[in-house]
């Protein structure tokens, strides 16, 4: 079964919606393989999300991104990539289609509540850059 990685955003945890979203991705069919609440530093925020190091809206997305504890995990389920992203729904709430947990928690374009890999490699990178073998299963 494929595995992605996923994180409930600070927004979202600080907002008390950790609970729904994970119902959300059980009711979905994924099981999880690796769970863990932490606050990242400036470093790892940067290192995470290096490839958008040249945006405008970097210092932004960092500065978010480490307000306050997020929610790692490995989400396991056929095609767990593609249907993870499926189920966030679009980067922007407002284009976000009914019933996916960005239309229902998100904010705005930044303040999104949910991260989700989007290919085989970022997914490899970005469940290495969070987990180790002995904190995942399955
Ligand atoms: P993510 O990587 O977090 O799963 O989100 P995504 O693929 O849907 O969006 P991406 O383009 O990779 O952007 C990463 C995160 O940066 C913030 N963002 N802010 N202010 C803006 O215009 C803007 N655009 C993107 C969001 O938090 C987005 O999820
Ligand atoms: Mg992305």
């Amino acid at each position: 079964m494929q595995k992605t990685f996923a994180i409930i955003k600070p927004d979202a945890v600080a907002q008390g919606h950790a609970g729904a979203i994970l119902a959300e991705i059980e009711k979905a069919g994924f099981k999880v393989a690796a769970l863990k609440m932490m606050q990242l530093s400036k470093d790892q925020a940067e290192g995470f999300y290096a490839v958008h190091r040249e945006r405008p809206f970097f210092n932004d997305l960092v500065a978010f991104m480490t307000e306050g504890p997020v929610i790692a995990m490995i989400l396991q389920k056929d095609g767990a990539i593609k249907a993870w992203r499926d189920l966030m729904g679009a980067t922007n709430p407002e284009q976000a289609v009914e019933g996916t947990i960005r239309k229902r928690f998100a904010t705005n374009i930044e303040r999104n509540a949910v991260h989700g890999s989007d290919a085989e490699e970022t997914a490899a990178f970005e469940t290495r850059y969070f987990f180790n073998a002995m904190e995942t299963v399955g």
